[in-house]
Order: C-alpha cells, then sequence, then structure tokens
C-alpha cells in the first residue's frame, strides 16, 4: 500500500463524536481532543422522554434531542474518540444513549475559523422510536422538569448542568427553548420552596 493509500486508511478510522446534552456536561467516556463548534439545519428540544435515566417507566423525565429545522444551529462538543478504542468506546455510548437514540452522522463546524468542517456522529431521538414526547407548551415541559427523577438523578439537574455548560461556553448563543426553560423551571422551584416556608 503506497504512504498516501494508508494515511487515508487511518484518517477514515478516526472517529468524532457531538455532544449536544448530557454529553457536553458528563463526560464518563475517554478521548483524545475536543473543540466548541456547531451544526447546522438542527434545533435542540426537549422532546425527547427518558425512563432510563432522568425519569421512570410511567413518569418519565424529558431530555434533549434534535428536530430537523432548515434555518436552525445548535452549538456543543465534538469529540475525537481514542485511537484504536473507537469502536469500544461507541459501544458504551450506545448502551448510554439506549434509551430511544440512534446514530447520524452531520457535518461540525468548529468554533476556531482557522479549522476546517468534518464529519462527527450524533445521537438523536427521532419521533419514531418510543420513548419520544414530541412538542408541549413550555409551563408543562417545565413542570414535567420540575418533578421527574430517574436512576442517574433528578431531571433539573440536567436541565440546569446544560444551561451552565452552554452558557460558560458559547456566550453569545441565545438558545431560546433551553434558557426560557430554565428560567421557568427556577421559577417553578422558588415557588415551591417558598411554599414549604409557609
Ligand atoms: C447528547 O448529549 O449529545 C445526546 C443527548 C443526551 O444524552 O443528553
Amino acid at each position: 500500500m503506497d504512504t498516501g493509500i494508508c494515511l487515508r486508511a487511518m484518517a477514515s478510522q478516526t472517529m468524532w463524536v457531538f455532544g449536544y446534552g448530557s454529553l457536553i456536561w458528563k463526560v464518563d467516556f475517554p478521548y483524545e481532543e475536543k473543540l466548541v463548534g456547531h451544526i447546522t439545519c438542527y434545533s435542540r428540544r426537549f422532546w425527547q422522554g427518558s425512563t432510563d435515566h432522568r425519569g421512570v417507566p410511567g413518569k418519565p423525565g424529558r431530555v434533549v434531542t434534535l428536530i430537523e429545522d432548515p434555518k436552525g444551529c445548535v452549538w456543543g462538543i465534538a469529540y475525537r474518540l481514542p485511537t484504536g478504542k473507537e469502536e469500544e468506546v461507541k459501544a458504551y455510548l450506545d448502551i448510554r444513549e439506549k434509551g430511544g437514540y440512534r446514530t447520524t452522522t452531520v457535518d461540525f463546524y468548529p468554533k476556531d475559523p482557522s479549522l476546517k468542517s468534518f464529519s462527527v456522529l450524533l445521537y438523536i431521538g427521532t419521533c419514531d422510536n418510543p420513548n419520544y414526547l414530541g412538542p408541549a407548551p413550555l409551563e408543562d415541559i417545565a413542570i414535567q422538569i420540575s418533578n421527574a427523577v430517574g436512576p442517574s438523578g433528578r431531571n433539573t439537574e440536567y436541565l440546569f448542568e446544560l444551561a451552565n455548560s452552554m452558557r460558560n461556553m458559547i456566550p453569545e448563543d441565545a438558545d431560546e427553548h433551553l434558557f426560557s426553560l430554565e428560567k421557568l423551571v427556577r421559577a417553578l422551584l422558588e415557588k415551591g420552596q417558598n411554599l414549604n416556608c409557609r
């Protein structure tokens, strides 16, 4: 094999995974490099039900998925999986994300303008998966998140960790859906605390 073919073969094995939800703030998998950036033609929504992490069967929580949106842009983090261990780490992520997510490949645009776009794998809960909940009034989603708890902890932790990470990482990104929900849920919790104090 000539060197060019060999290098191309090696490059083709490189696996990047894009995180836009818990993969941003709960990084319990090994990686070799990470880059902040965005993908296009999708928007992030709390439309995926969670019965294995942030809720339970019969009382699901809500976690994020991506919906197709021609004008959409989602910021997140791309992780380069360790060389030679790509399939092993992906197998772990497949289990972690098994609650209705499947993988797809999209183009990723690094924040650093000197870097070119490249392909990333991402986990998406499309509307045909059994845990998909879909749209609902934001106030109803906020109530559901305030009340849900699952094996991985409170649904509110998921929302607040994600909102904090996004604020710190990309202060210029105005993800209205995410930050409006954060506001509503904080208000609900405060109201609950005030009622408990009476
Ligand atoms: C992701 O973080 O990219 C997938 C959705 C999630 O696990 O929250």
